[in-house]
């Protein structure tokens, strides 16, 4: 299998930072040899208003219930439980808006906030159990949006904002979400994205919203729907009342995050109350050993789990202050990254390897504008890190003196699990490999028939044993979550990454295995593109897969196959794109489309993705046996060469 990850092995791993190997080993051997032990010491890193029966309750598996009738408030412990002691007044979040204009929330202040939403809520007729959606840009109110669902016990689903109405609607009704929090507009990049509009359409084609309710934001006009629609600074005006925090089980879900998978229908991934708080508070803990008066900055967007977990409720559990900005990060000026730090003297910094290489090619001189010197630890997460962008995080940024945290993890797995742990101590990084496991993550790499691969080949990653912070399982639908997960390989958890652990031990990853691609680090599926483009009357069929980016990792190529009679040409292309983005937005628009008159397939009539990138990408002839698992040797020939006709005409 090709290797992804350039110049492993000639790297000379004492030229980097060398932890002492400190607790690290006996703590992760503790955590799977006694985890009943292990976790009830690290669950109490949150209050509970009633501790749990059982640590594990494994009986039902592949449904795992961690505390069971554990009691808690996930608000009362990132808010309340702070205002008892010296944070009551510290800053729980910096935003800086694309303008420069800046705000600053102490946890008091977001309190006060979070308790006059939960009350709108409640005047709304919400209660535990029912359900809301947030289209927000990255704004202070999308976090108070999401814990002022949390304090009454409604479920929300977050869904990024550069998605479309349909891509919004479907999650909407998925969960069924009887309120959509949004804003007037978002500023990205210089322009504004009118969000409110894409609400009102995705509403049309939702039945279950009865309310929509508005932040101003920007200047943008909108219309205000009579009797569906109000305004966040209205409805939240009073902001000196209490609302209890409703207490939760454990395994009360917390939100909803819709993911891509194998098949085109998103996945909404249910997280609970206990398991995740446990999990992701310990694993920041664990990883970049954030300190009292730290600034940490998790650059990602809140749309994705990494923004839930680590911009939202891991720094407020452990009652962090965080940095949070709206729009893109080279703007107005290609040192905008850099200018925050040093503007909020950020000490952790958490970013990803798409970021890192689109402000590596800007070139040195916009980091030596400025002074890094506050920098400690700095992170990454979504994709793989290729070591020469390792490399120039390390030397230009960290001035080779903080260590890179290369987190690997997934929205199903709630928090980090494989990554450098850098309170306990896990030795020299190596660039590239997010190191170890995290305590209680007991991975294996396997092949095509689950055995047991040994060091330094490359297989399928699967977790041997549940831990705190995996999904409850999938909203509504426990056949799917047991089949995508755990039928790979029977009692594992798998979820499509290839990887590989060499003989001291780090774990490599290599990439996905599956129909999944990773876009500047966002999550796509290939089939969702190829829905979206055979729901347009001109297309009958494609084929959709992503080529190695420079920057962002992989770019969306898509074969078309157009409908008898339809003319193919520049403007169908345009047409094609256009149509892709008013609809499931701007994150699922392919960069390049070409027309064919074939897309080769299984007989059991798969397309075959594999095959057409590799073709596409050069890399035939090479050994075309490991390209496709459900097609012959025979059949791949015969798709190559029906690519190469195509092309050569
Ligand atoms: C990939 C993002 C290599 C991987 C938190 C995984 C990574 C998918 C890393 C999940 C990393 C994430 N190194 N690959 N450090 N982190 N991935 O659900 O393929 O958006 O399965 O969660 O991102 O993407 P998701």
């Amino acid at each position: 299998m090709a290797e992804t990850n350039e110049n492993r092995s000639s790297l000379p791993v004492d030229e980097y930072i060398s932890h002492h190997r400190g607790n690290y080993e006996a703590f992760h051997k503790m955590s799977l040899e006694k985890p009943d032990e292990f976790w009830n010491e690290h669950a109490n890193i949150i209050d509970w208003y009633s501790k749990w029966d059982k640590v594990l309750d494994d009986s039902n598996p592949p449904f795992f219930r961690w505390f069971t009738n554990g009691k808690l408030n996930v608000t009362y412990n990132a808010l309340d439980r702070h205002l008892k002691s010296h944070r009551r007044n510290k800053a729980a979040f910096i935003w800086v808006g694309e303008s420069g204009k800046e705000k600053i929330v102490t946890y008091h202040g977001l309190l006060k906030r979070v308790n006059a939403f939960a009350k709108a809520l409640q005047d709304a007729g919400l209660k535990k159990g029912d359900k809301i959606a947030i289209y927000m840009p990255m704004i202070i109110e999308a976090t108070v949006a999401m814990l002022g669902a949390a304090r009454i016990g409604v479920a929300f689903t977050l869904v990024f904002s550069g998605f479309g109405a349909n891509a919004l609607a479907d999650r909407i009704t998925d969960c069924g979400a009887k309120i959509v929090v949004t804003a007037d507009g978002a500023n990205r990049g210089g322009k504004l994205i009118d969000l409110k509009k894409i609400v009102d359409e995705a509403v049309e084609l939702a039945s279950t919203v009865e309310e929509v309710i508005v932040v101003r934001n920007t200047e943008n006009k909108v219309e205000m729907v009579e009797g569906r629609d109000y305004w966040y600074h209205e409805i939240t005006a009073d902001q000196n009342v209490f609302v209890e925090p409703e207490r939760m089980d454990s395994n009360d879900a917390l939100f909803i995050l819709y993911t891509s998978g194998t098949t085109g229908k998103p996945k909404g991934v249910v997280h609970g109350n206990g398991g995740y708080s446990v999990w992701v508070a310990n694993t920041l803990k664990w990883a970049f050993n954030p300190q009292e008066d730290d600034r940490w900055w998790c650059a990602a967007d809140i749309g994705w789990v990494t923004g839930h977990s680590y911009i939202v409720f891991a720094p407020l559990l452990l009652g962090l202050t965080s940095v949070i900005y709206e729009g893109a990060i080279n703007y107005p000026e290609p040192d905008r990254m850099w200018d925050i730090i040093e503007r909020y003297g950020v000490n952790l910094l958490y970013t990803s390897p798409t970021a890192i290489r689109m402000l590596m090619r800007y070139g040195d001189l916009y980091p030596a504008k400025h002074d890094l010197d506050s920098l400690r630890v700095l992170g990454t997460v979504g994709e793989p890190i290729n070591p020469a962008a390792w490399q120039w995080y390390f030397k230009t940024i960290g001035k080779s003196r903080c260590p890179i945290v290369d987190t690997y993890w997934q929205t199903e797995t709630g928090g980090f699990i494989i990554s450098p742990a850098t309170q306990l101590g896990v030795g020299s990084l190596k660039p590239g490999s997010a190191t170890f496991p995290m305590p209680g993550i007991d991975p294996v790499i396997l092949d095509e028939a689950g055995k047991e691969l040994g060091d330094n080949t490359k297989g399928f990653i699967a977790i041997k044993r549940p831990w705190p912070g995996l999904m409850l399982g999938l909203n509504n639908d426990p056949e799917r979550y047991k089949s995508v997960y755990f039928s790979k390989f029977p009692g594992k958890y798998y979820n499509g990454d290839y990887a590989m652990r060499d003989s001291d031990g780090y774990y490599w990853l290599l990439g996905r295995a599956d129909e999944v691609i990773k876009v500047s680090g966002h999550r796509i599926g290939t089939i969702e593109i190829e829905d979206a483009l055979v729901s347009m009357k001109e297309v009958a069929e494609s084929a959709v897969f992503g080529k190695p980016d420079a920057v962002k990792g992989e770019a969306v190529v898509a074969f078309v196959i157009t409908k008898e009679g339809v003319t193919a040409d520049k403007a169908l292309i345009e047409k094609l794109k256009k149509g892709i983005r008013e609809t499931m937005g701007p994150i699922l628009v392919p960069d390049e489309i070409h027309f064919v008159k074939a897309v080769p397939k299984t007989r059991s009539g798969k397309i075959m993705r594999r095959v057409v990138k590799a073709v596409y990408t050069g890399q035939i002839p090479g050994d075309v046996s490991t390209l496709e698992n459900e097609a012959s040797v025979a059949e791949i020939q015969e798709a190559i060469n029906i690519l190469r006709k195509q092309s050569e005409k």
